[in-house]
This record gives structure tokens, C-alpha cells and sequence, in this order.
């Protein structure tokens, strides 16, 4: 009997180490615990154990039935409480979002233009937001009595004679040019400034990324070539795109480059002016004078240079029709890209 005691003893150890749900501490239960159970089936055979040996006897299965009512009970109070948990839980609740972070939607544009003209061969140059007049206009060639040096298109730091802040890339085109020898192929992304009125379609800040080539022979029609490539890659191949004769003081000849209205698809309406095209770049091959102000050559080399804004095309990109949705940094606007 006292065998049959410690077998059950181990069996009921190894099952309770298998109970993990309040069905099968039920099962324990029946088996064990019941009038018909195991531990009772033991106690009613007690009276046929000789004599000496019934206390011992009696011991031992009441030593066990102990234990394994307490086992239960500390079971059942743990299980209950892991089921009360689940039914807290209310499956119908929405889920909780994860927000992601993105970059703003002018990083977007400028990272992928960067990346273009960087698998173009193009290396990434820059230079200061506060510049000096000799960099932003003489070196560029800007005649002294040109309106752009006027107080009402450029902001001058007040006090410091000859600081602004730029108003273009194109004085980084000076830096590079003083501190590298050619051939020279940079682009310079940056932000720049001007004294405008704030309205929906221009801000006193805003963003261009300029273009550097400097070789033997280069030629207008590589410039071509070039940024129609890069626009291609950019704007998709079924774009198009023109160019037009323009004005800079430093470069000669100068254009400016057009893509066909990405909203009306060339047909006009009221965001290309009812042209159908767009202007994206200014663009020309490099002034002598420029070359000279540089420390280059212009007998010896030639380039070409150009000039993207960023904002404008980001807004047709997203379809954000007024500029200073880009500025306020509102999260509405901005996690929609
Ligand atoms: N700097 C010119 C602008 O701000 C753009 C440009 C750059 C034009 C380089 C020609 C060459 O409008």
C-alpha cells in the first residue's frame, strides 16, 4: 500500500506540472480529488493494512492528499486570474498606431535630385548662407548698378557693409571654382533668401541646388544632354521639355529649361499661366569673366552651370498649392508625405 501511495504521489506531480488551463485543473480534480477519486479509492482500502503498519500508513496518504489540494487550490487561484485578464481584454477596441516619421517633403525632392546628379558623376559642394557681395554679385559678374544688389531684393546684414544673405547657389560656383582645379563636377544644394513679399507663391527663403561643370571643350550641347538626362530620370520619361533663350550676367548664352504642366499635361491651365510648360532651371555656359574671378583659365576651359529651385516642384509634386503650407511644419500637412 505504501508503494501504492508514493507511485500516485509521483503521478500527481508530474500531472500537475501539465496543468496550465482551468479545464485541465479540472480533470485533476475528478481524478483525484472527487469521492471517487484516486486519494479517497486509497483511504476506504486502509482498513485492510495489518495493524503496525496503519499509522504510518494513514500518514502518508493524508500527507498526500494535502498536498495535492493545496496544489490545486494554489492552481485554480493562479489560472482564474489569468483568465479574468483575458476577459478584460476588449478585442473589439481599435488597434494603436505606430506614427513613422518621414522627411519633409523638400528634403524629399532635393535627396532625390542629389541623388541623380550623384550617380551622374556630380560631387556634393557647399558653401555659407550669408555671403558677401563680391561672391553673390562681382564675382559673378553682376554689373555694380544691377537691381538684384538693391535693399529690396536682398536682404544686407545690417551694420556689415558688404554681408547678405545669398540669393542664389551660384556664389558656391565661385568657392568651388577657388579651391579646386578642373575638371570640376559639383553640385551645391543650399538654401537661399530673398526680399520678396510673402504671398502663396513665394517666400523670403526657399531652396536651389546649383550645377558645376569645368573642362577642356565643353560644350552648350552637353549642358542639353545633361539635364534633360536628369530631368528624364526625375520627372519620368514621358515629360517634356524645351528650352528658352534668358538672361544671366554670368553665364553666356544663358536659357532657361520648361517642363511640359505636370497638372494639365501641356494642354495650360491656371498654374502654368495657361503656357503649358513650367519653368524648372536657369542654365548657360560659364562667363569668361566668371572662369577669371575663379582663378580659371577661359582659354583654356570652358564649362557649363545651372540652377534648380526646389520648392516650386515639390508643390506640383505634392500638390500643395500654397508655399507656406511648406514652412509651417504643421504635422497634418506633413505626414501626409
Ligand atoms: N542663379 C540663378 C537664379 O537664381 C540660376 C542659375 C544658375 C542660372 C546657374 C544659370 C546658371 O535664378
Amino acid at each position: 500500500m505504501q508503494e501504492e501511495i508514493k507511485k500516485l504521489e509521483a503521478s500527481i506531480k508530474g500531472e500537475l506540472s501539465f496543468v496550465d488551463s482551468l479545464d485541465k485543473l479540472e480533470t485533476f480534480k475528478l481524478t483525484h480529488l472527487v469521492k471517487k477519486g484516486t486519494i479517497q479509492s486509497l483511504f476506504e482500502r486502509l482498513k485492510d493494512v495489518p495493524k503496525e503498519l496503519k499509522p504510518e500508513t494513514g500518514k502518508l496518504l493524508n500527507q498526500l492528499k494535502q498536498f495535492a489540494e493545496s496544489e490545486y487550490q494554489n492552481l485554480k487561484t493562479k489560472l482564474d486570474k489569468t483568465q479574468e485578464t483575458i476577459v478584460n481584454i476588449d478585442l473589439t477596441l481599435p488597434g494603436r498606431r505606430n506614427f513613422k516619421g518621414t522627411f519633409h517633403p523638400i528634403n524629399q525632392t532635393l535627396t532625390k535630385m542629389v541623388e541623380i546628379f550623384v550617380s551622374m558623376g556630380f560631387e556634393i559642394a557647399e558653401g555659407p548662407d550669408i555671403e558677401d557681395t563680391y561672391h553673390n554679385f562681382d564675382a559673378l559678374n553682376f554689373p555694380p548698378d544691377h537691381p538684384a544688389r538693391d535693399m529690396q531684393d536682398t536682404f544686407f546684414i545690417e551694420g556689415e557693409g558688404n554681408l547678405l544673405l545669398r540669393t542664389h547657389t551660384s556664389p558656391v560656383q565661385i568657392r568651388v571654382m577657388q579651391s579646386q582645379k578642373p575638371p570640376i563636377r559639383c553640385i551645391m544644394p543650399g538654401r537661399v533668401y530673398r526680399n520678396e513679399a510673402i504671398s502663396a507663391r513665394s517666400l523670403a527663403e526657399f531652396h536651389q541646388i546649383e550645377g558645376l561643370y569645368i573642362n577642356k571643350k565643353v560644350t552648350f550641347a552637353e549642358l542639353k544632354g545633361t539635364l534633360i538626362a536628369f530631368a528624364k530620370k526625375m520627372y519620368g520619361n514621358d515629360s517634356k521639355f524645351r528650352y528658352r533663350p534668358s538672361f544671366f550676367p554670368f553665364t553666356e548664352p544663358s536659357a532657361e529649361l520648361d517642363i511640359s504642366c505636370f497638372l494639365c499635361k501641356g494642354r495650360g491651365c491656371r498654374v502654368c499661366k495657361y503656357s503649358g510648360w513650367l519653368e524648372i532651371a536657369g542654365c548657360g555656359m560659364v562667363h569668361p569673366n566668371v572662369l577669371l574671378a575663379g582663378g580659371i583659365d577661359p582659354e583654356e576651359y570652358t564649362g557649363y552651370a545651372f540652377g534648380f529651385g526646389i520648392e516650386r516642384v515639390t508643390m506640383l509634386k505634392t500638390g500643395i498649392d500654397d508655399i507656406r503650407l511648406l514652412y509651417e511644419n504643421d504635422i497634418r500637412v506633413l505626414s501626409q508625405f
